[in-house]
């Protein structure tokens, strides 16, 4: 499997969504994501099924990028030029060799992504409090022997919140 990167935000205690949505709305972070993933064009972003069913319909699929969806069951329909996969290997293959590749959630497929080997950075936006989450991103910062951090942006402030972007890279 060829390398790719997560890209995800959470809250102080890990949290990353509630009721099938995102607990916040925050503009900047949102900007952040989209130039991350976009690129120079030619990315492709790997999302579960919840994922790809939060993301309203006049949003999806996500422009600029190769859009795959995760689903053992299969997702009908799905839009022109949107790809299905069944697992998170056949998922990266769909990639093609250009582009970089982006897994961008939910919680079950970061679950299983953040332990793979070729899973080589984690862009992760940290939301400064506590929104009650019920889906949750593994807490990497803590396993130094795994991960180290290479970028931080220093404490910003919008839309009422608190934020941070970092990156860890595979030790
Ligand atoms: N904060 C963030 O950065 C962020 C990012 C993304 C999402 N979220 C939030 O996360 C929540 C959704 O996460 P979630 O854990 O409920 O769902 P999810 O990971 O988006 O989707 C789970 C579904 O994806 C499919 N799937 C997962 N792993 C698979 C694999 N290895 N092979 C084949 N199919 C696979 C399955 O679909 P089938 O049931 O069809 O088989 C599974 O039910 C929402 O609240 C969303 O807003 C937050």
């Amino acid at each position: 499997m060829r390398e790719f990167e997560i890209v995800v935000a959470t809250d102080d205690e890990g949290g990353i969504g509630r009721d099938g949505d995102l607990p916040w709305r925050l503009p900047a972070d949102l900007a952040y994501f989209r130039e991350l993933t976009t690129g120079d064009g030619g990315n492709t972003v790997i999302m579960g099924r919840h994922t790809w069913e939060s993301i309203p319909e006049r949003y999806r699929p996500l422009p600029g990028r190769r859009n795959v969806v995760l689903s053992r069951l299969g997702v009908h329909p799905l839009p022109e030029g949107v790809l299905q996969a069944t697992g998170l290997e056949e998922a990266v293959a769909l990639a093609g060799a250009g582009g970089q590749v982006c897994v961008i959630g939910g919680g079950a497929v970061y679950r299983e992504a953040v332990l793979r080997p070729e899973c080589s950075r984690v862009h992760l936006t940290r939301i400064a409090g506590r929104f009650g989450c019920d889906t949750f991103f593994p807490a990497i910062e803590a396993v130094e022997e795994e991960w180290v951090e290479e970028f931080r942006s220093g404490s910003r402030a919008g839309h009422g919140v608190h934020y941070e972007f970092l990156r860890y890279r595979r030790r």
